[in-house]
């Protein structure tokens, strides 16, 4: 059977109060539609065609790299016009399923649920039964139980309001039978729209066999209208996000305590503590730690890597066994390989740190190719910058850098170096031997310290 998928997305999304589309609104830093997109991928459909409407440059803009057929809905004349639309670029024989660019944690397991009862040329439509069904349109049956129509909110009759199976939107019909009823519809309602669901009455009117199915997930119907639920789905999607994870072979602290926003891979055994934030595209290798309060973005991390607490980790590259934090900063293009120690305080920019350095205490590092088995001390500061180009610094294997040193870059340091405490380098430090600058200590003895004058 094949699948073209209709995504609606051209509604203005005004309770948003916001500049920005609604469908371009993020949940777990990704787009709404950008999720239903994703989802509707996984059926392998023939065509993606997304009918977008008010601030639709900008929804192309954001989500260009989806291959998907952009369908241009000018103005909102309703669900059953916005298919309408779509369905010149459908094929008769495939089967239509139609999705919501707003109701973003629909899962494709539901959805092929729909399609297979969409088979045999059945119309089939999503519904649920809730306890408060206002706003949502009403399931109307017949005596026997079988389905013949729906009635929308703002068309239903008192007794009808009681109804409470509703539409979720979600249905599936073979394009040939949607493309004739949805030529038949008409705007005679409330809203003077043309609505979607009248073409449930039309296929009633004709036989037509109508089945229904009901998703297994309350959560995965839920539309975003304002910001409030749109907060209310972030931690729907994120304490899903948090059991996948736990499936996966991952201690987490409290996973109310986690947040996901891209795409995490994960090794066996990890641990997280409370407040990690992923963002972006994360891979971690087996038994990482992650401490309180750390984010981390779009970072690959070795195996047995510990992060300690209150860590901001962003384009960077580990390799295995190393420590970073607690109150590390690491910034992009940073390479760390095996075994480095990176202590508190310790900001590291564009540098590639090699095997077993140690940086621990309160430095910078940036422009850096550091070799490996070097001891930095404590408050030693990288010059990268003349204040108008950046330089290099470049340290070999085996040095010991003494605390409070200044490294003017650019400056090469030899293999196996030691440079003396508080040094300002500015020029080549050779191998093996021992660099410093500083002015010799002097004592005045018998200096004695003024004292207070009397007025
Ligand atoms: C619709 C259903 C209702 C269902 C409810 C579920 C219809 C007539 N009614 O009502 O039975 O219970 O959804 O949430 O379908 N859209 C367009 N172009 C348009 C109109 C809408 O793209 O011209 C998009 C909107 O952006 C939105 C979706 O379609 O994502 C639903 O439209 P909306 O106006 O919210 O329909 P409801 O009144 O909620
Ligand atoms: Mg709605």
């Amino acid at each position: 059977m094949n699948i073209s998928v209709v995504i609606l997305a051209a509604g203005q999304g005004t309770r948003m109060r916001s500049a920005l589309p609604k469908v371009l609104h993020k949940l777990g830093g990704i787009p709404l539609l950008q999720h239903v997109i994703r989802t509707a991928r996984q059926l392998d459909p023939d065509g993606i065609h997304v009918v977008y409407g008010h601030g639709g440059e900008q929804v192309r803009e954001v989500l260009a790299g989806e291959n998907v057929d952009w369908v241009l809905q000018d103005r909102q004349l309703g669900t059953g016009h916005a298919v309408e639309l779509a369905m010149s670029r459908v094929s008769d024989a495939d089967t239509v399923l139609v999705l919501y660019g707003d109701v973003p944690l629909i899962r494709a397991a539901t959805l092929s649920g729909l399609i297979e009862k969409a088979r045999h040329d059945a119309l089939a439509v999503l519904t649920a039964v809730l306890d408060e069904p206002h706003g949502y349109g009403r399931m109307l049956r017949d005596s026997s139980g079988k389905l013949v129509g729906i009635v929308e909110q703002k068309d239903a009759s008192a007794a009808q309001l009681e109804i409470r199976e509703i539409n979720t939107g979600f249905l599936a019909a073979p394009a040939a039978s949607l493309r004739r009823w949805l030529g038949q519809l008409d705007n005679n309602n409330a809203k003077r729209e043309y609505y979607l669901t009248d073409v449930i009455a039309l296929a009633a009117a004709e036989r037509v066999a109508i089945e229904t199915a009901s998703p297994p997930n309350s959560f995965e119907i839920l539309g975003v209208n304002d910001r409030e639920q749109l907060s209310v789905l972030e931690r729907v999607y994120q304490r899903d996000q948090a059991q996948r994870l736990m499936r996966n072979g991952v201690t987490i602290a409290d996973p109310e305590r986690l947040d996901v926003r891209g795409e995490l891979q994960v090794g066996s055994d990890c641990e997280f503590d409370v407040n990690v934030v992923f963002e972006g595209e994360v891979r971690l290798g087996d038994r990482v730690r992650v401490g309180p309060n750390c984010v981390i973005r779009n970072t690959s991390i070795g195996d047995d890597v510990e992060i300690l607490a209150n860590c901001v980790i962003e384009d960077c590259i580990t390799g295995n066994g190393s420590r970073i934090g607690p109150f590390a900063r690491i910034r992009p293009e940073t390479e760390l390989a095996d075994r480095v120690r990176i202590g508190n305080f310790v900001e590291i920019k564009k540098s590639r740190i090699a095997a077993g350095s140690k940086i621990n205490h309160l430095s910078y590092i940036g422009d850096t190719h550091m070799g490996s088995g070097v001891n930095v001390g404590a408050g030693t500061i990288v010059c990268n910058y003349d204040g108008a180009n950046k330089h290099l610094t470049e340290i070999g294997n085996d040095v010991f850098i003494g605390s409070d040193t200044q490294l003017v870059a650019p400056v090469k340091v030899g293999d196996g170096a030691t440079i003396g405490a508080g040094s300002t380098i500015t020029r080549e430090v050779p191998p093996g031997e021992l660099t410093l600058s500083r002015a010799p200590q002097q004592t005045r003895p018998g200096w004695k310290r003024p004292v207070k004058r009397n007025k």
